[in-house]
C-alpha cells in the first residue's frame, strides 16, 4: 500500500524519494518559493510540499495547482524550517492528476455546517467531516471488537421485512405495484397478492424480532446495519435511515441487559478516546469545549439507575420548566431526558420499567401488570442513546399484548412460534449508532455524522 499522510508526519527526514497522493488544501506563492498543503484524508494536518522555483521551473504546470486539485508530489522529505511542522516534502517533481476550477466551493474559507450539507459530496473533504467520518469508521470496528471478543455472532437481518417490530406503523412501504394502477379487490382492498413479495412489505424498523430467534440459538448475537422510520420527526436526532446495533442475548434478564449496554458504551468510547486522539482534540478544540472530559468521565462513572416511576417524580417536581409536563403515563421526551441526565443524575442514566403504553407489545410484563421490564440509556445533551427490554418469553403473554395492541396475530405467527420451542429469558437492546457518532464527536445535528442524511422531505445527492 502507499503511504499515507499521517504516518509520513511522524517520520524522521531521510534521503529516500517517495511519491505523495492527495488534494491541494492551500497553495501559497511567492516569487522564489510556492508551499501547497496537501491532504489525503488520512489526518487533519496536511502535508506541507516546498516547490523551490529556482529548480523548479514550471510554471504552467504550477498554475494548474490549484485548491481542490488532485496531484502527486514527488521529492524527498525533509525537516521543516517553519514551525508548525516536523516534517515536509521537497518537491522535485509534480503530477496533476486532475485539476479543479476557481469555482471549487470549498476556498480556504470557513464555510457553515448547513452550506456543507448542500455539497454533501464534497464535504468530507473539510476537516471537520473528514474528522467525523473516521471516527464513526472506528467506532464501526470498536463495536465489532467489542462483541466479538465476548463472543456475539454477528447476523444479518434482513432490511425488507413483512413484520413491524415497534409495531408503530413508521414503515416505508416496498412495492413494485403500478402506484397509477393498483389492483383492488371488489370492496375496494389493495391486492397485495400481485404485489413483488405477494404481500405487503416494508424497510425494516429494527432487526430485533429476527435476531431474537438466532439468539435463541446462538445465545449471543448482534446486528448492525441500516434501519428505517417514516418518522416524521423534523430534528437534530432524527433521521429516517440511520444504523442500528442491536445485541441479543439468551438466559439474560434486564439487569445483565443494562450491565452490557453500560459497558458497551464505556468500550466504544474509550476505544475511540485511544485510537482518535488527533480528531478527538479537534472536536474538543472547535465543535464542543470540554467534550474528552465529559467522555472520560462517562467511562469512569457507574451510570445512575432509576425506574420511569421515579423519574417522573423527579420531573413532576418541575413541571413548571417544561414545555410538556409530565404525569405517570406520559412519554420521556428529550426535555425530560436531558433533565433526569444533566440536572438530577450529571452522567448517564438508565431508566427502567416504563408504563406499557408507552412500550412496543415484545417488552415482558412486569408482575404489577401495569409496567414492562424495558429500558433507555439516556446521555447528557443527546438523551436517549439505547433503548432495550427484556422480551416477553410466555407465548400465551405474547399473544395477548399483540392482540391488546390490535396487531394482527398473523403478522407476528413465527415470531410467536419461537416461544413455543425451547423459549427462555432474553434481552436485548438498540444503539443508534449515529447517536453515538453525534456522543463522541459532539456534533449538534446528526445530518452531520451520516455521509448522506436521509430525513423528511429530503433524500438528495
Ligand atoms: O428505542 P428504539 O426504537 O428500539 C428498538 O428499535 C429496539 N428494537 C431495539 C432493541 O431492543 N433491539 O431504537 C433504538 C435506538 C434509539 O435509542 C436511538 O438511539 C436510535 O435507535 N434511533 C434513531 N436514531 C436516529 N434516527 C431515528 N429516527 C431513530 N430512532 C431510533
Ligand atoms: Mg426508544
Amino acid at each position: 500500500m502507499k503511504e499515507r499522510i499521517k504516518e509520513l508526519l511522524t517520520r524522521e527526514p531521510d534521503e529516500r524519494i517517495i511519491s505523495v497522493e492527495g488534494w491541494v488544501r492551500t497553495k501559497r506563492d511567492s516569487k522564489n518559493v510556492c508551499f501547497l498543503e496537501l491532504n489525503d484524508g488520512s489526518t487533519i494536518k496536511g502535508l506541507q510540499v516546498v516547490i523551490d522555483k529556482s529548480s523548479f521551473n514550471n510554471e504552467s504546470q504550477l498554475a494548474a495547482v490549484t485548491t481542490g486539485a488532485a496531484v502527486i508530489c514527488t521529492g524527498k522529505l525533509v525537516a521543516s524550517q517553519g514551525g508548525a511542522q516536523a516534517v515536509e516534502l521537497a518537491l522535485t517533481s509534480l503530477e496533476i492528476a486532475g485539476t479543479c476550477p476557481s469555482d471549487y466551493p470549498l476556498q480556504k474559507k470557513r464555510h457553515t455546517i448547513e452550506f456543507l450539507r448542500e455539497i454533501a459530496y464534497l464535504r468530507p473533504r473539510t476537516n471537520l467531516i473528514g474528522a467525523v467520518m473516521r471516527v464513526r469508521s472506528t467506532l464501526a470496528y470498536a463495536i465489532h471488537r467489542f462483541f466479538q471478543e465476548n463472543g456475539f455472532v454477528y447476523v444479518n437481518t434482513p432490511l425488507i421485512t413483512t413484520s413491524d417490530c415497534e409495531g408503530a406503523g413508521e414503515t416505508f412501504q416496498v412495492t413494485t405495484l403500478d402506484l397509477e394502477n393498483v389492483p383492488r379487490y371488489e370492496d375496494g382492498k389493495v391486492d397485495y397478492a400481485q404485489d413483488f413479495f405477494g404481500k405487503k412489505a416494508s424497510l425494516t424498523v429494527s432487526g430485533q424480532l429476527e435476531g431474537e430467534s438466532y439468539a435463541l440459538a446462538l445465545k449471543n448475537i448482534y446486528t448492525f446495519g441500516p434501519t428505517f422510520r417514516a418518522e416524521n420527526s423534523n430534528t437534530t436526532r432524527h433521521l429516517a435511515e440511520f444504523w442500528m446495533v442491536e445485541p441479543e442475548m439468551a438466559f439474560c434478564d434486564l439487569e445483565l441487559d443494562e450491565e452490557v449496554a453500560e459497558s458497551f458504551l464505556k468500550y466504544i468510547f474509550k476505544y475511540v478516546l485511544d485510537h482518535c486522539p488527533e480528531e478527538m482534540a479537534f472536536f474538543d478544540q472547535f465543535v464542543l469545549k470540554g467534550n474528552i472530559e465529559t467522555l472520560e468521565h462517562v467511562i469512569n462513572t457507574p451510570f445512575a439507575r432509576m425506574t420511569y416511576t421515579q423519574a417522573i417524580k423527579e420531573l413532576e417536581a418541575v413541571n413548571d420548566q417544561f414545555d410538556f409536563p409530565v404525569h405517570w403515563g406520559s412519554d420521556i421526551q428529550t426535555e425530560h431526558e436531558k433533565y433526569l441526565t444533566e440536572v438530577v443524575c450529571k452522567r448517564p442514566v438508565i431508566v427502567t420499567d416504563y408504563p406499557k403504553e408507552i412500550k412496543a407489545f415484545y417488552m415482558k410484563m412486569n408482575e404489577d401488570g401495569r409496567t414492562v421490564r424495558g429500558m433507555d440509556v439516556l446521555v447528557p445533551r443527546l438523551g436517549e442513546i439505547i433503548g432495550g427490554s427484556e422480551r416477553e418469553a410466555d407465548y400465551d403473554k405474547l399473544l395477548g399484548r399483540i392482540n391488546e395492541l390490535g396487531l394482527r396475530p398473523e403478522d407476528y405467527w413465527w415470531y410467536l412460534e419461537t416461544r413455543r420451542f425451547g423459549s427462555v429469558a432474553h434481552s436485548g437492546f438498540g444503539l443508534g449508532f449515529e447517536r453515538a457518532v453525534q456522543y463522541v464527536t459532539g456534533v449538534a445535528n446528526i445530518r452531520d455524522v451520516i455521509p448522506f442524511p436521509r430525513y423528511v422531505k429530503s433524500a438528495d445527492f
